[in-house]
């Protein structure tokens, strides 16, 4: 097994991944201003609901900002991760089309249906076809700068989506949930990042309970989409197979499968429970209740809970926890978190169907 600390630890990071989580609050920062600048040929109040089209990275940051503004959204928001869109979107929905590179088909392909359907449609892109020929098509371009890993991007992706949130007044004030956002960036970086040893690195300690495991990851209400981003950055960056759930639902059906865990599956299975503080009092309880029935089938239970003022800075707190703990077990995996070699074969192999778009995402 491969260590963490010192700066030979991170050679394995070709593409800097871990170096470049030390540039969040620059990131937000950028992305607040870009979000900021871009003009919109509508007024804030022609939006009746709202769409976020995208797919894996840029998809999951629309996840995130819904999730933590759930129950202060003034207006419906979904996120759509298909070819097709729903009958619902019209001339009102300001639709988001969010893609790092902006060459997803999926995002492409709904995104053409779109302005079929003359919907209020903003883009959030580094460039390929969603900069290019949807910006002549007049939709305004929120920039993003290329050359990224889309999931390294996310606060580049995330932080516009909020920022338009704000501006067709869907969300209260962001000002000083902005401002706390920021300053959990800098202690979560000061906390979790690689000069902090091991000893003192929950984000090192955690890749560690992890490795050799499979990680189940739980959440609720406001941990729901950060259990998603978690279990895609271990696939992502340590390369492993994990599994994302919510509660309450998981308990009217997942719950049953641990019976009948096959004995190898229970030897690797890590149940990790992202909380809340702020979460319903029963889906507290149903935690609690849920691992004492679950535990006895799982090699081990972790149990995260989010810290902050704000749900958008608890939210990020999580987030990069999740993010550091997935490079970090990279490392101790010897495997290079950067490239997704599965996922650009995938896209090759599809591109040579005739049927697919080109994996260049710029054609
Ligand atoms: C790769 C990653 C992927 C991409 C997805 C969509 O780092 O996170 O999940 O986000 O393949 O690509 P984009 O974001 O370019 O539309």
């Amino acid at each position: 097994m491969f260590g963490l600390d010192g700066p030979e630890a991170l050679a394995a990071d070709s593409l800097g991944l871990i170096a470049g989580i030390g540039d969040s609050v620059a990131a937000f920062d950028e992305a607040r201003a870009a979000a900021e600048a871009v003009e919109l040929p509508w007024p804030a109040d022609a939006v009746t609901d709202v769409a976020i089209l995208g797919m894996g990275g840029s998809a999951i940051a629309a996840d995130l900002v819904t999730g933590a503004y759930r129950e202060r959204l003034r207006l419906p928001i979904t996120t759509v991760r298909d070819y097709y869109i729903p009958g619902w979107i019209g001339e009102g929905t300001l639709v988001i089309l969010s893609s790092y590179s902006g060459g997803t088909e999926e995002t492409l392909t709904a995104a053409s249906q779109v302005l079929e359907r003359n919907s209020l449609a903003v883009a959030v892109t580094s460039g390929g076809k969603l900069g290019s020929f949807y910006a002549a098509e007049g939709v305004p371009v929120i920039p993003v700068v290329p050359g990224m890993q889309p999931r390294a991007a996310l606060l580049r992706m995330m932080v516009p989506l909020l920022v338009m949130l704000d501006r067709h007044a869907l969300v209260p004030s962001l000002d000083s949930d902005m401002e706390e956002a920021r300053a959990t960036l800098t202690a979560a970086i000061a906390a979790y990042g690689p000069d902090v040893p091991e000893a003192e690195n929950p984000a090192k300690q955690l890749a560690r309970s992890l490795a050799s495991r499979v990680p189940l990851v739980w959440g609720a209400e406001l941990t729901t989409p950060i259990a998603i981003r978690w279990k895609g950055q271990f696939n992502e960056n340590a390369k492993i197979p994990a599994y994302a759930s919510a509660l309450p639902e998981l308990d009217h059906n997942e719950i049953c499968g641990f019976a009948g865990m096959p004995a190898p599956l229970s030897e690797l299975a890590q149940l990790v429970m992202l909380r809340d503080p702020r979460h319903h009092r029963q889906v507290q309880r149903r935690f609690d209740l849920t691992r004492e029935l679950v535990e006895p089938h799982v090699a081990g239970v972790l149990s995260i809970e989010a810290e902050g003022q704000s749900a958008l800075a608890r939210m990020l707190d999580l987030v990069i926890l999740g993010d550091y703990a997935s490079l970090y077990l990279a490392l101790l995996r010897g495997v290079d978190p950067g490239p997704v070699e599965m996922i650009e074969r995938l896209k090759e192999r599809l591109a040579q169907t005739g049927f697919g778009r080109s994996a260049d995402p710029s054609a």
